[in-house]
């Protein structure tokens, strides 16, 4: 009988990974079982929806089906999903993992869907979308804070960028110093990073990132 991996095991493959190919080939064996995995109780992955619900509230009157949307490491779609559910009808996702992207497809949540490095310029206009959302990407051995800027360059100006960051590497890798350089250099506005619910089963936080793009 095949040796089945634990939702535990799958995680700290995850954040050990040993550049982008490891990571692809994790992602793309891990496509499958992720979301029931990550639903389990001992994790309760709850930062898709209260990412999604994070725009909704950012938003305030602006409908989502009126609004352009970039889900930044998408994976299954779990995001895009909760954003359909609360009317988004306009969201592109780009994910490294042909095989998370596969899964993501099947929520019908999403127009285009791309295999992209995130740790390279992304092949978006300038100002393309309304809103970009990274969710559970900007972690341990994945896409590091010089995406960032990439982000700000194809959010319109007063769009938004709503992003998780582990707490555990918000200082350490360097995602606070690159936001506040991009406050400084009046690109955001820093509306929010507070501390929340992650993985809640698992009692990890991160914080929830809102930024307002001002130019
Ligand atoms: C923990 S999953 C999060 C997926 C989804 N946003 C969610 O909340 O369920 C991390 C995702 O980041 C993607 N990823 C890792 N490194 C990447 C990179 N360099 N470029 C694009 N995506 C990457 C993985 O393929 C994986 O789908």
């Amino acid at each position: 009988m095949a040796a089945v991996t634990t939702n535990i095991e799958w995680l700290n493959r995850a954040y050990s990974a040993k550049g982008l190919s490891d990571l692809r080939t994790l992602y793309d064996e891990w496509a499958s079982s992720y979301n029931t995995d990550l639903s389990r109780s001992d994790q309760d992955y709850v930062a898709p929806t209260l990412a999604a619900a994070t725009v909704a509230r950012y938003l305030e009157s602006t409908p989502l089906n009126s609004v352009k949307i970039l889900d930044a490491g998408c994976g299954t779609g779990l995001v895009g999903a909760s954003l359909a559910k609360l009317g988004a009808t306009d969201i592109d996702g780009v994910d490294l993992s042909p095989g998370m992207l596969d899964v993501a497809r099947k929520t019908k949540a999403y127009k285009d869907l791309d295999p992209v490095d995130l740790s390279k310029p992304l092949t978006k206009d300038n100002d393309a979308y309304d809103v970009v959302t990274c969710i559970g990407t900007l972690t341990h051995a994945h896409v590091g804070p010089g995406v960032l800027s990439e982000f700000v360059r194809v959010t319109k100006k007063d769009g938004w960028i709503v992003a998780t960051v582990l707490d555990d590497i918000w200082e350490s890798v360097g995602y606070r110093e690159v936001i506040e350089k991009l406050v400084e250099d009046k690109k955001v506005e820093l509306v929010s990073a507070d501390s929340g619910d992650y993985r809640r089963g698992a009692g990890v936080s991160a914080r929830m990132v809102v930024l307002k793009v001002i130019a």
